[in-house]
């Protein structure tokens, strides 16, 4: 494992003279932020050495390395879910190689399902701490030598990013949600019944990616912002039919406002 992630960080450095310390992940329907990265290199994910092939609709499946907000970034356009099949390594390893490469802040963007009855499809969510209802956890096995065996949780999106996106978002005049972000393996939406259960547990929003990655973020040290862009809403009352596409067309329509505070944010973190 350590080598396949120092095989493909070696071949990354050959290929691109950034040396980025800031990583995005670009979820469903969200990849428009890219376009927003001023591209010095991109690498097609089947390209990459040990990478998996990113197979959903919507994600393009491109790394590309750039500036946004004058700092060099490095994002991923698409990743890869549980529920495509993936093992939990594959879906993790872009992030133990952002690490290998120097990266340690990571911002994770992910379309999700309101949860929380205030919510409305477009707001956007700042992930505040996650429920991780995954079958299968990401650092199961053999502890990689990069971080604890048993690591800490207590703030796995860190304070400092999350009062600083907050900040931005009020100069900037964007509503922000702020909650909880449980992930669950999909591939199927919610059943009303099931929707009511995660509320129960303390969800106020729903999806099927991005913990995996938070969590191996946070072995390896990194700090984490995450933002959830709810697209449909769950609860019972007004549970409606939900539709890839409905998903992707109400992530289309705020991904402005979730670049605004990304870029912003990447533009302020100290050097
Ligand atoms: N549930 C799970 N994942 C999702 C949803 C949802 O309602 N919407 C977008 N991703």
């Amino acid at each position: 494992m350590l080598e396949a992630i120092q095989e493909t960080a070696d071949w990354l450095r050959a290929r691109t003279s950034l040396r980025p310390r800031v990583a995005v992940v670009l979820g469903t329907g969200l990849g428009r932020l890219a376009r927003e990265i001023d591209v010095a290199d991109s690498f097609a994910y089947a390209d990459v050495p040990h990478f998996p092939v990113s197979t959903v609709e919507g994600h393009q499946g491109r790394l590309i390395f750039g500036h946004l907000g004058g700092r060099p970034v490095m994002a991923l356009e698409g990743r890869f879910h549980y529920y495509e099949g993936y093992s939990m390594r594959e879906v993790t390893f872009p992030v133990r190689v952002m690490h290998a490469l120097g990266v340690d802040t990571l911002f994770v963007s992910n379309a999700a399902g309101g949860a929380n009855p205030e919510f409305r499809v477009g707001d956007l969510m700042l992930i505040t701490d996650h429920i991780n209802l995954l079958p299968e956890h990401p650092l199961r096995g053999k502890n990689l030598p990069v971080g604890p065996r048993f690591p800490d949780m207590s703030e796995a999106y860190d304070r400092g990013l999350l009062a600083q996106a907050r900040a931005i978002a009020a100069e900037r005049g964007i509503r922000v949600r702020e909650g909880i972000y449980l992930a669950t393996q999909g591939p199927t939406y919610e059943t009303p019944a099931e929707y009511r259960m995660f509320r129960l547990l303390g969800a106020d929003a729903v999806g099927m990616s991005t913990v995996p990655e938070v969590i191996v973020a946070r072995h390896s040290g990194m700090r984490v912002l995450g933002i959830s862009v709810i697209t449909n809403c769950g609860v019972a009352e007004d549970a409606v039919e939900v539709s890839h596409a409905e998903v992707q067309r109400a992530a289309d329509a705020v991904q402005p406002l979730m670049a605004d505070i990304f870029r912003t944010l990447i533009a302020r973190l100290e050097k």
